[in-house]
This record gives C-alpha cells, structure tokens and sequence, in this order.
C-alpha cells in the first residue's frame, strides 16, 4: 500500500522523498446505537480497514489533496488563506474542515502540505470513512507540524467540531474518538457524558463478528440524522422542567417510565425511550460481555434493532431485510443495523461453524428481494490512527 501511495504522491508531487505515511481506521459499533450524543454509552471498536495517507509539507500556503479512491476531482487545491467550505472540493472538506478547526483553536499552520490518500472503507456505508479522513488529518497535521499538546482524544474532538461546524453533520462523539483510541481486539466502552472509557477485550472463541453491506444509502441522511438530534433534544428540554438532569442518558428506564409524561410530543417520545434504553442496553451488553454470556449479548442486539427499527426510525426496509435474514440464520447469535442508519451497514455475530452458510444464505436472498448482491466483511479489531513506518 505504502509503495502504491507514495509512487502516485511522486507523481503528482514531483517526488515523495521526506513524504510520511499514516493510517487511520474505519468503525464498527456493536451497540449503543444514537446515544452518544445523548450523554449515553456506545460500545464500537475500530477495524483494520480504514485510511492510509502520505503527507508533506509544501514551502507555500497551498494545500493539496488526493484521493486514489475519488481520482476524478484530480487534485483539489485550497489554502491556508481562505479556510472555507467550497462545494467544488468535495471529499476534500473533511481534511480541509480539520485545518480550518485546527486554526480556530490557535494552531495557525506555518505552510500548506500535500496530502493523498487512499481507503479500503466502503463509502456511505456506515463505517465511518469520513471520521477516519478527519483524524488521519489530525495525525497528520501534529506530526508534520511538530505540535506536541494535543492528545488523542482532543483530535478526535477537533474532528467532530469540523463535521459539525465545517460539514453540517450534527454527529456525536462515538465516531470520532473510536478512530483515534481504537485498540486491536478490543472494543471501547466510552461513556460520552463524561468521556471516561475503558477497553473490553473481544475473544469470540466460536464466533466472528460479521459486517453485512447492504449497499444502499438513502438521500438525506444528514438531515435526518440532525432531526433526530433535535428531537432528543425537545425531548429533554420537556424533561428538564420537571427534573434535574442533563442529558437523556442520565435516566434510568424506571426513571423515564415515571416521568415520561413530561414528554408531550408523541414522536419526540418514541426517540427518548430509545435513547433511555438502548444506553441501559449498552451497560447490560457490556456486563454480558465480561460474565462470558455472549447469548444475551446478541439478544441485546437484536432490541436495540427493534428499537432503532421503531421507535429511533433510522432503519429501512433493506436494512430490515437483512436482519430479518440473520435472525432466522441458525448459529446467528444477534444481528442489528449499525451506524447512523438509513441504509449501510448490519453487525451480526455468528457463529463459526454458521459463517459460511450466513454469507452465502443471506448473500443469494438478499439479492433475489433486492435485486443487488450485499457485501460481506469479517471483523477484525485494529488499532487507532497513527503514523506508520
Ligand atoms: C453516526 C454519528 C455518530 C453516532 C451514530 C449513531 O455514525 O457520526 O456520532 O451518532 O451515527 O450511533
């Protein structure tokens, strides 16, 4: 990969001696599925698939990116002087977001860079390509830079502020901090509302965790998805007249139950309860996790489907295709979309003997209802973004 990334940074560049290489991985979330911006727990773990860059710095105020998967923008040209989102950069906002936000925070770069890239993260699909982008560029930008005060956890941040500020995507945290902290084969237990985490090992002795992609991606799905933040946030803002809290995640279910009526807003209720429960899902998955009962693991996933399904509303009938699928597989111990929604991903743990028939069953009826065939990843745990030799 190294070799492929530098020959076309030569190429475009002129030559890539002193250029430097980096990586950064895409996520998948086992549970806690739109809590994390509700102050609630997520339980995601980064891949091996993800981001690999090669990055120098220019002598002039240019910024230069490339990408080897979207070569047809060429390579796309901003500076340091006019920090702006331009619909003609494309892809390329979510770098240049992170240069942007770097400098609102005070870390005014001394010059531009050249910066290509090349990714094995399906697009769209729900894995996070561009949380990955965002703190490859992050990595990048302290290294090339020499800015030594930023840890991982405030690039991980720095990226959301830019999706959020620089992209208009209102995403919480989960993304982001998993590319940046993710650990091999373990999963991150992250509470967002203090930002305290812990690592959970993921030995599946007799099972693999598998990514089903369903290849589809509705339209809207950012819009949708900041529709889902307001509401939340209605939804609380109708629970803070009557109790002391600050974010849905600070309610037990019991507690929601009891003051639930507070919330007028039929809809607004619907995403609530979800919130409450799938981060109480989460807490439990975690404890079912450690005690070795990976049963009620998956059966805890399979909630969280039906509760994203119908009361969170971000699912969709391919999605639900597929997982309706999974739950009939035999040797399938859960199965549930994953990810923002409206299309990518699923995440099922199956059994190993049951994989192959899960691939191929699942794989030949979903394209036959369908009409297109789903892509299939087996799960392995990576670690976070860093530069590499
Ligand atoms: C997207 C967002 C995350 C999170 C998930 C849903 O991936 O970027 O912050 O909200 O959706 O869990």
């Amino acid at each position: 990969m190294k070799q492929k990334l530098f020959d076309k940074f030569a190429e475009l560049f002129g030559n890539s001696d002193g250029a430097r290489f980096y990586f950064s991985p895409g996520r998948v979330n086992l549970i806690g599925e739109h809590t994390d911006y509700n102050g609630g727990h997520v339980f995601p773990c980064a891949l091996t698939m993800g981001t690999y860059g090669a990055a120098r710095k220019r002598d002039d105020r240019k910024i230069h990116f490339y990408s080897m998967n979207l070569d047809k923008f060429g390579v796309v040209e901003a500076s340091l002087d006019d920090l702006t989102n331009k619909q003609e950069y494309n892809w390329a906002n979510y770098p240049l977001g992170v240069v942007w936000a770097f400098d609102g925070r005070g870390y005014h770069l001394e010059s531009g860079f050249d910066m290509v890239i090349w990714g094995n993260i399906p697009n769209g699909a729900g894995l996070s390509s561009s949380a990955s982008l965002e703190v490859l560029t992050g990595v990048i930008l302290t290294d090339l830079f020499g800015i030594t005060d930023l840890s991982m956890t405030d690039l991980a941040l720095i990226g959301q502020y830019s999706e959020n500020n620089f992209n208009g995507c209102n995403c919480g945290i989960m993304d982001q901090f998993t590319v940046a902290m993710g650990k091999k084969d373990n999963a991150i237990f992250l509470d967002t509302n203090t930002m305290k985490y812990e690592y959970a090992p993921i030995k599946l002795d007799d099972a693999k965790i598998i990514i089903t992609n369903s290849k589809v991606k509705h339209s809207l799905v950012d819009s949708a998805y900041n529709d889902r933040r307001q509401e939340c946030t209605d939804a609380l803002a109708a629970l803070k007249t009557k109790l002391d809290i600050s974010a849905l995640g600070d309610l037990t279910p019991e507690e929601f139950e009891a003051n639930k009526d507070l919330i007028t807003d039929p809809v607004q209720l619907k995403r609530a309860k979800h919130a409450v429960y799938e981060n109480q899902r989460t807490i439990d998955a975690v404890a079912a996790l450690k005690d070795g009962d990976i049963a009620k693991f998956g059966e805890l996933m399979n909630q969280s489907h039906i509760s994203l399904r119908d009361d969170y509303e971000v699912s969709c009938g391919e999605i639900d295709i597929l997982v309706d699928l999974a739950w009939k597989t035999p040797g399938v111990v859960g199965s549930r979309i994953t990810g923002g929604g409206f299309g990518g991903c699923t995440v099922s743990i199956v059994k190993n003997e049951a994989v192959d028939a899960f691939i191929t069953g699942l794989g030949s009826a979903y394209k036959e209802q369908v009409g297109h065939e789903a892509e299939f990843y087996t799960v392995d745990i990576g670690d976070g973004a860093s530069r590499l030799a």
